[in-house]
């Protein structure tokens, strides 16, 4: 199939990549032209496991990328919507981009253009909104969902870090298509029926909240591990111990029972938000969302507790290791390393940063505000104090562990899966 993506970000560019790999032929479109050239020359854009080398494998053979939509529109028969949709100060979403690219799209697709295109959106978007692009699209330009053009909500579920084994090997694929439009779902099914997953076919409203629900759950299981881990702390037990024994109730699982610092990401915290503000919107109170949300802000100030009452941080020189949100990305969009970093400067700490990935990502954020270690060793041997902040595997090795010999540390992961005493206290255990 010819494919169109609009949008070469996180969710964008793997999906390019993943279906140019399937032997699509692909064309990425985004109004960034820096990327666009990166891309083009077969180079990643952000970090991600595994995407050089399939960006090598795709690049000049069935994937391209353009500024120009028009065009890739003309030459594909399903487009892709994968821009952002970032969190406005209220919690709920800033549509622009994601109506700004739709518009476009509806716009470059000709009248009873054969073959049918289809518009998918897979950004995060609130239930509701695809079918209300299609009105005011309609509006605009007259052309008709259902008739003019296919339209399909299929949220992505990738884990960054993990975004290509997931785009491989996804828990389920969710086709959000308009009652009636068989043309569309027959496609779409077509174009995923290769792989070995449930497809889910509903309306675009229901694919929508499916998104939603299943992101604040994830987070909900994160936060409830957190309350219980602070009670943990506490009591003197390990909260570890008690999700692993938790989580073999098959009923919940032991995926995202990790107490820490709290979740971020460009996902979680936005969505969470979101769905709130969809709750507000429609008159009703979210008691567990809003809580979720309050125990994640939190969470991070309570790694500068236990680290306040046990040292003075003012003229200290702390190391912080791991700045993303998660291991195996370089994404800091909402980490709570943020927070962190910038509560140790508000104490007077002089902070140098280390991470894996994400050291230009933290360079854009702190400017010259801290140090930035060119390698492990380079951060530890600066420090008295540590903050481990990502479970990276370099910060356990055999090797980086003698390097923690006389140093305060204080753990918001687990990273060094150790018990509470001494020089080393964990958040949660
Ligand atoms: N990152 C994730 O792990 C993840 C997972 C599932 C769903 N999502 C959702 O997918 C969407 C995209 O997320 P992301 O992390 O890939 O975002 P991103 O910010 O990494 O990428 C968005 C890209 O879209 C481009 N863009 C913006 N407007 C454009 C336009 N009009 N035309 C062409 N390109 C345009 C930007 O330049 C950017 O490259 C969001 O709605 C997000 O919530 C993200």
């Amino acid at each position: 199939m010819k494919i169109c993506v609009i949008g070469s970000g996180y969710v964008g560019l793997i999906t390019a990549c993943g279906f140019a790999k399937l032997g699509h032929q692909v064309v990425c479109v985004d109004i960034d032209r820096k990327k666009v050239e990166l891309i083009n020359n077969a180079k990643p854009p952000i970090y991600e496991e595994g995407l050089d080398a399939l960006l090598s494998e795709v690049v000049g053979k069935n994937l391209r990328a353009t500024t120009d939509l028009a065009s890739a529109i003309s030459n594909s028969e399903l487009v892709f919507i994968t821009v952002g949709t970032p969190s406005k100060k209220d919690g709920s979403i800033d549509l622009s981009h994601v109506e700004k690219a739709f518009l476009e799209a509806v716009s470059a697709i000709p009248r009873d253009s054969n073959p049918f295109k289809i518009i998918a959106i897979k950004s995060t978007v609130v239930p509701g909104t695809t079918d209300s692009l299609a009105e005011r699209a309609e509006e605009k330009t007259g052309k008709k969902a259902g008739t003019d053009y296919g339209l399909c909500m299929n949220p992505e579920f990738l884990r960054e870090g993990k975004a290509i084994e997931d785009f491989f090997n996804p828990g389920r694929i969710v086709l959000g298509v308009p009652d009636g439009d068989k043309k569309t779902a027959k496609k779409m099914r077509e174009l995923y029926c290769d792989f070995k997953c449930p497809i889910v076919t509903v309306n675009p409203t229901t694919a929508e909240m499916v998104k939603y629900a299943s992101n604040s759950f994830l987070a909900t299981k994160v936060s409830f591990s957190n309350e219980i881990g602070n009670l943990c702390k506490k009591l003197g037990i390990d909260t570890y111990k008690v999700m692993d024994a938790v989580g073999l109730d098959k009923r919940i699982g032991r995926q995202f029972l990790n107490s820490g610092i709290g979740y971020g990401g460009s996902c979680f915290p936005k969505d969470v938000k979101a769905l709130i503000a969809a709750f507000k919107k429609n008159g009703i109170a979210p008691k567990i969302l809003t809580a979720v949300v309050e125990t994640n802000e939190l969470q991070p100030s309570k790694l500068m507790e236990l680290a306040k009452r046990k040292t003075n941080l003012k003229g200290k020189k702390v190391a912080v290791l791991g700045l993303a949100f998660k291991p195996e990305s370089d994404d800091m969009r909402e980490a709570p390393s943020v927070a962190i970093i910038n509560s140790l400067l508000a104490e007077g700490a002089k902070v140098m940063v280390y991470d894996p990935q994400a050291m230009a990502n933290a360079k854009k954020i702190f400017g010259e505000r801290v140090e930035y270690a060119s390698d492990l060793n380079d951060a530890l041997s600066f420090s008295d104090v540590v903050f481990l902040l990502t479970e990276w595997a370099e910060f356990k090795d055999d090797a980086a562990l003698k390097l923690y010999a006389g140093k305060m540390v204080f753990d918001g992961r687990k990273v060094l899966g150790k018990k509470s005493e001494g020089n080393y206290e964990g958040i949660c255990w």
